[in-house]
């Protein structure tokens, strides 16, 4: 599928301008602008503008998401703070609550926040990078509309779940384990669907306990249906440890509902109890660690560069070429994107449609006009 390279400069106006059109305050926009496009710079195919409209701006339209945030901390202490985002934008909350997680590590060694009552939040690795910069190390979760299944179960319980870690280095990339806590996140297949990729075998459960295997958008219907489901990390049954990703994708559930009382599992399915088309009321927490208030950062920083560069000179396994850390892909893609992001046709398609609706055609020009 022919892709075409739009510079940031462009993009960033372009994603933010629309956002601002359709209620975002600037300033806010201008966040959720960064969270969504840092996806591309990392490469992150599954979360980067190809959701601009379908996550962010439709439901904005369709009124389950407020295009305006009322942050509100409804309990606060020194180190702690419990946040109502009243179904404002995912990426502000996010922000706003890392943040303020960071500003209490910084005067007391360790912050955490929880949110509830929120929205799609985008790459979670977005939360623990402003951490690691920050000299801090991160931590964030969320939990996401059910499509999961427990080990030994084949209905989805539980979301992708992200559990991502950050730790700041001396290297030019701080470690970032960012991903979910099921082998494929739903917006892969996403990505798969538009890109005509199969799904990968032993990713999807089906109810009859069978591995789903064949077209991506096909298996993301049954899941949204209800009658597939994605597998934990550690894959379908005992065997390869399925049940260890369970038990991960169990304990962000808990951090994004347990200590807000939030919503949980498949009260995140878009229905309120009546039955009625709902928010997406999610809930995620994000914790903060200042390195100063134990060692200081360059001490954890160079012993934590000492570990990653011993692990990647490792012996390797023949004919791979390298061993790799989290964040050393993404860091890797952000340089090979230095010139701008690359857009594909299905997306090419999204922008002109929310370039006309918004009245932009005659101050944005892209490169397959
Ligand atoms: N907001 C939500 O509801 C939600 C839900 C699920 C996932 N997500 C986001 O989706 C994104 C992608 O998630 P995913 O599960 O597809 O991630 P993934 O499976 O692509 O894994 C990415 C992580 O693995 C690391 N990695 C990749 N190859 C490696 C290797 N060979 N050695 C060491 N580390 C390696 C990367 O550096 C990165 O940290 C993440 O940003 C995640 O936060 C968001």
């Amino acid at each position: 599928m022919p892709k075409a390279i739009v510079d940031w400069k462009t993009i960033t106006d372009f994603v933010t301008e629309v956002f601002v059109k359709y209620g975002v305050p600037e300033e806010e926009a201008k966040i959720c602008t960064d969270v969504l496009l840092e996806s591309d710079r990392r490469g992150i195919e599954s979360h980067d503008v190809n959701r601009f409209k379908p996550i962010y701006l439709d439901r904005i339209k369709s009124g389950v998401q407020k295009a305006v945030t009322n942050y509100e901390i409804i309990k606060e202490t020194p180190t702690t703070a419990v946040v109502d985002g009243h179904d404002g934008m995912g990426q502000v909350i996010g922000y706003r609550s890392m943040e303020l997680a960071i500003r209490k590590a910084k005067e007391y060694g360790m912050g955490m926040v929880v949110a509830r009552n929120s929205c799609h939040y985008g790459i979670a690795g977005y939360y623990t990078s402003m951490a690691t910069r920050a000299g801090c190390i991160g931590m964030t979760g969320t939990n996401a509309r059910p499509s999961v299944a427990p080990t030994w179960g084949t209905e989805g319980m539980f979301g992708t779940n992200p559990f991502t870690l950050g730790v700041p280095t001396d290297e030019p990339f701080d470690f970032n384990f960012d991903c979910a806590t099921s082998i494929t996140q739903n917006g892969k297949f996403e990505y798969y669907e538009r890109i005509g990729e199969d799904v990968h075998p032993g990713t999807v459960i089906g109810e009859d306990g069978e591995p789903v295997t064949g077209d991506a958008g096909v298996a993301l219907k049954r899941i949204r249906q209800n009658t597939a489901a994605l597998v934990t990390v550690g894959g379908i049954g005992e065997a390869l440890g399925g049940y260890k990703g369970y038990g991960f994708a169990m304990f962000v559930e808990f951090l994004s509902a347990v200590l807000s009382d939030g919503y949980f599992g498949k009260q995140l399915n878009g229905v309120d109890e009546n039955g009625e088309k709902c928010s997406p009321r999610l809930g995620h927490f994000f914790i903060a660690i200042d390195t100063d208030h134990f060692l200081g950062e360059d001490i954890c920083r160079r012993k934590a560069g000492d570990i990653i560069r011993a692990v990647r000179a490792s012996r390797r396994m023949p004919g791979a070429e390298r061993i790799y850390t989290a964040g050393e892909k993404e860091y890797e893609i952000r340089l090979a994107r230095k010139d701008g992001v690359p857009i594909n046709e299905s997306v090419q398609g999204e922008i002109n449609a929310v370039r006309a609706e918004v009245g932009l055609e005659g101050k944005y020009r892209f490169p397959w006009d």
